[in-house]
């Protein structure tokens, strides 16, 4: 495991502490000793960008943030940026001078507001994320906390309580047509959606696209997933590209840009 082989106390960041370096270590494994591009959001004091840097010994890491401290210091193979994860032009120009090729791992750990993080995700995995890469989402529980921006809190209990069972009145032939004709008034399950968790719920809809895209048991899928896989930790969404494009995915995510992509966004701060 490569975070068991630094010296972890050095780095100034709560993804120490809060234990989401063992799931990184298996996530991330294939590209320790690679050249490659790790992208994340939300700088803080840097120190993420610090553990990165020596986590992957070849790899080149890229921060953006809306607020870079003064106290930064730029460091060997670091890039760092000024802007919004809201602003796609300025994305793209990050994109376009740290990892032309494309990156091949993003993490969002930056606003943790759902609208804000969907418009990031939709427009980095579409368009600066290498097939095969991974994209993962911090803090997605954020949308069950009361005191936060977009959160609402749940009460568990009461959402997951078993409601009356599908009753027959009786056995024998026809059991199964009855039984099906009940299920098919279809009354959706209780679903939590706010902020960061009904973000995290729309990207199963796109797991699912194939059966999404065919409607019916009957029908031929519109298109595969853009996901290869989706795993959802307790504090982690990993979101693995597929390595092929999608049958039809010519077809624009809602979110997807539709201008150019130009003009000045955003202070570059960067190093060699
Ligand atoms: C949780 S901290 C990042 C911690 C850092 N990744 C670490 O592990 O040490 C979140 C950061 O996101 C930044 N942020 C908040 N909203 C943002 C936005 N819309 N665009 C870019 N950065 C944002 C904040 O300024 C803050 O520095």
């Amino acid at each position: 495991m490569r975070s068991q082989q630094l010296n972890l106390d050095q780095y100034d960041t709560d993804k120490i502490p809060n234990g989401l370096m063992s799931r990184y270590d298996v996530m991330f494994e294939p590209w320790v000793d690679e050249e490659m591009t790790l992208l994340e959001l939300g700088i803080h004091r840097g120190g993420s960008l610090k553990l990165w840097r020596d986590y992957f010994r070849r790899g080149t890491i890229v921060g953006v943030d809306i607020k870079i401290p003064e106290s930064h210091t730029p460091a060997d193979r670091v890039l760092t940026f000024e802007g919004s994860q809201t602003d796609r032009a300025f994305l793209s120009q990050v994109a376009n001078a740290g990892a032309p090729q494309g990156f091949d791992i993003i993490i969002d750990d930056a606003s943790h507001i759902g609208e804000w993080t969907k418009t990031a995700f939709w427009h980095l995995f579409d368009n600066h994320l290498k097939p095969g890469g991974v994209y993962v989402i911090e803090d997605w529980p954020a949308g069950y906390w009361s005191d936060w921006p977009d959160g609402k809190e749940l009460d568990l209990d009461k959402h997951l309580a078993q409601g009356p069972p599908v009753q027959l009145r009786s056995a024998g032939d026809g059991l199964w047509t009855r039984f099906m004709k009940r299920l098919r008034r279809k009354r959706p399950l209780a679903c939590h959606s706010h902020g960061m968790v009904g973000f995290v719920k729309q990207l199963v809809d796109e797991q699912a696209a194939a059966d999404v895209t065919r409607k019916s048991l009957r029908n031929e899928p519109g298109r595969s997933s853009k996901f290869e896989s989706l795993l959802i930790g307790p504090s982690q969404v990993f979101v693995a590209k597929a390595k092929t494009a999608p049958g039809d995915s010519a077809r624009a995510t809602p979110d997807a840009p539709s201008t150019s992509e130009t003009g000045p966004a955003g202070r570059s701060n960067t190093t060699s």
